[in-house]
């Protein structure tokens, strides 16, 4: 019979505090919820009501729920009265000595036989045990911001806790609606150790002014479907907290430079910019605590001058017959662009054809584009054996195979070929878009125009500008990614450009971490999905995206920017030399032909 915790306490009622106490008073338990003085109990209080009150307004939680809610919460200050609890969750700032100090007070003051938590997200359990008198019935109990929502949260038993302990804890995540994963001592567990070096990384990118805070954020929204962007989740979890992660990790994690904190938080902190709950962090909030953004001088105005530099763009010229290719020319015709689709043969060109024409007929079938719609877009394709049908057009879109000399030979006949002023792209996902620029006597007009697959569906564009690109031809393809009615974001010309660079060390980390055995395929994907809203876990991704793509994009990044952590994980490696490419070969991290 796993144990029963009838009544609980929460130390420390911060970001995290608050809602691990709604959690517990949401599933029946009574909950002591303490904090250092009158005024941080109150602000933990408001942060309560503040909560359920918008749990209430989004028809989550009944009002007489709530009350009964909040009625099982009785708010103390100091310890002094948590010796009659079950369980302690200690949520206080993560700072090992303030947790040691706290942990050998529990210990003096709750019952023998209580269970101490720690909602650490980088330090040693093991070491915050050891200031107890009970190291076996410590354990961390690490839940997820915000925590009334998400569903994970890493069970971390340290090489002391008694596995009575662990089965208990185990059995009240389950019913408190939670999935745990339960792990062993290491820093940042599984979701932080692969959430920290990215979020450092964007802040890196932002501090170097590589994109925009938008753009950034965009990018992950937009091309990989996260929830939120690495700086709005930056100020959600706290800068100062993000800072003491990431500083104890880089301690505890072999000194991995990805995890030594940019300057810029460190600065941040100072100022007093620790994210939501101060009303400002990377954006600038309505009030403290508030989710709502307002704008401020680093929000984006619309450039009309910028917009009137933008040249005029009827025909579109698409080079390739792959599947990127493929999906361009179906958005420009959807757009109503005039689109000459340009293969190696007429054999290549009937099928691009095919796959358009099925496309448009499935959106027909479910209802997403009516007939005529479908037949005016396909009006407007014609297909081409000759790149000479590039002579009128006023924009190239090439995206033929990811070899540089293939791509350059193509850009040197577009300077033949097309007229002057005409804007040339290249869809790479990995190359230097200006070693193709270039290729050609025009470098001004080249620019990068990243689509993601399937080009139909994804929303986002990278626009790519070189040192050499002109301001005249980023702002027509500026104008043409929205035309097209996709999220335009923009960076300059660096390995992986903000999307890739950001997503395969992470993918890469992942692997590592399989690798070392620290947790499995499973419990890796279940944490990212459940503990950071993901909406794939990185195998499951690699997977779809093909291992040995993935591994050809992390050597690109690994080569341009010589950075030791993003060096391939050998067994990427393995798996592509052995033809476990992922799905697409039935195998790659999962076996898809028993299935
Ligand atoms: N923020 C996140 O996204 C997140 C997610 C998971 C885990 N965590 C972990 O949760 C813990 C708390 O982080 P947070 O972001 O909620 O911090 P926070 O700064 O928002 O809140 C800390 C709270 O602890 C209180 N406190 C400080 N000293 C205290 C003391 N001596 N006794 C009692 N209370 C004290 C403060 O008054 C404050 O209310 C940290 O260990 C952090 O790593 C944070």
């Amino acid at each position: 019979m796993a144990r029963e915790f009838t009544s609980v306490a929460v130390v420390g009622l911060g970001t995290m505090g608050a809602g691990i106490v709604e959690v517990f008073a949401r599933f029946g338990h009574n909950v002591l919820a303490s904090d250092i003085s009158e005024d941080a109990v109150e602000r933990g209080r408001q942060k309560i009501i503040g909560s359920t009150d918008r749990a209430v307004a989004k028809g989550k939680l009944t009002e007489a729920d709530r009350d009964a809610l909040l009625a099982r919460i009785n708010f103390v200050v100091g310890l002094e009265r948590l010796d009659t609890v079950d369980l302690v969750i200690e949520a206080v700032p993560e700072q090992l000595e303030l947790k040691q100090r706290i942990f050998a007070e529990l210990d003096r003051v709750c019952k023998p036989e209580a269970i101490l938590a720690t909602n650490t997200s980088s330090l040693s359990v093991t070491e915050i045990s050891v200031a107890t008198g009970r190291p076996n019935q410590v354990v961390g109990l690490h839940f997820f911001n915000p925590a009334p929502v998400m569903k994970l949260v890493e069970v971390v038993r340290t090489v002391v806790t008694a596995p009575d302990v662990i089965t208990d804890v185990e059995a009240l995540c389950a019913r408190l609606g939670k999935t745990d994963v339960t792990i062993s001592d290491r820093a940042g567990f599984i979701a932080n150790a692969l959430l920290f070096g990215y979020l450092n990384h964007a802040v890196q990118m932002f501090e170097s002014r590589y994109a925009t805070r938008e753009d950034i954020d965009a990018a992950m929204k937009y091309g990989c479907g996260l929830p939120m962007g690495p700086l709005a989740l930056m100020d959600l979890i706290g800068l100062d907290t993000a800072y003491e992660i990431l500083d104890t990790m880089y301690r505890r994690g072999g000194r991995d430079r990805r995890h030594a904190p940019v300057p810029l938080i460190k600065q941040m902190v100072t100022a007093g910019l620790l994210g939501r709950k101060s009303g400002r962090g990377f954006y600038t909030y309505e009030k403290p605590g508030s989710p709502v953004i307002v704008a401020d001088e680093q929000t984006p105005v619309a450039d009309s001058a910028s917009a009137d530099a933008a040249r005029g763009i009827t025909k579109v010229g698409v080079v390739g017959s792959g599947t990127m290719a493929t999906g361009i020319v179906e958005v420009f015709a959807k757009a109503g662009y005039e689109v000459v689709s340009v293969t190696r043969g007429a054999e290549k060109s009937a099928r691009v054809r095919a796959a358009i024409e099925n496309s448009l007929n499935k959106g027909v079938a479910r209802g997403k584009l009516s007939e005529t719609d479908r037949d005016a877009a396909l009006a407007r394709v014609t297909s081409s054996a000759n790149l000479e049908d590039l002579a009128d057009v006023d924009l190239v879109v090439e995206a033929v195979v990811e070899e540089l000399s293939v791509k350059k030979a193509l850009f040197a006949n577009f300077d033949e070929i097309c007229k002057p002023g005409v804007v040339l792209a290249t869809t790479t996902s990995s190359l230097p878009v200006v070693e193709v620029a270039m290729a050609t006597q025009r470098p001004a007009d080249v620019v990068g125009l990243h689509f993601f697959n399937p080009a139909q569906v994804m929303p986002l564009v990278e626009i790519v500008e070189t040192i050499r690109t002109s301001a005249e031809t980023a702002a027509t393809a500026r104008a043409v990614t929205a035309a097209l009615r996709k999220v335009g974001v923009s960076c300059t010309d660096r390995s992986g450009f903000i999307v890739n660079a950001l997503l395969f060390p992470y993918l890469n980390d992942a692997v590592k971490m399989l690798e070392a055995n620290y947790a499995t395929a499973d419990d890796i994907d279940h944490a990212m999905k459940l503990g950071c809203g993901y909406p794939m876990g990185p195998f499951e991704l690699l997977d779809v995206v093909g291992l040995d793509v993935s591994l050809a994009i992390t050597r690109e990044l690994y080569l341009e920017l010589r950075e030791p952590g993003f060096a391939p994980a050998p067994l990427l490696e393995h798996l592509v030399t052995a033809g476990y490419l992922g799905r697409k070969t039935g195998r790659g991290f999962r076996d898809y032909t028993k299935r």
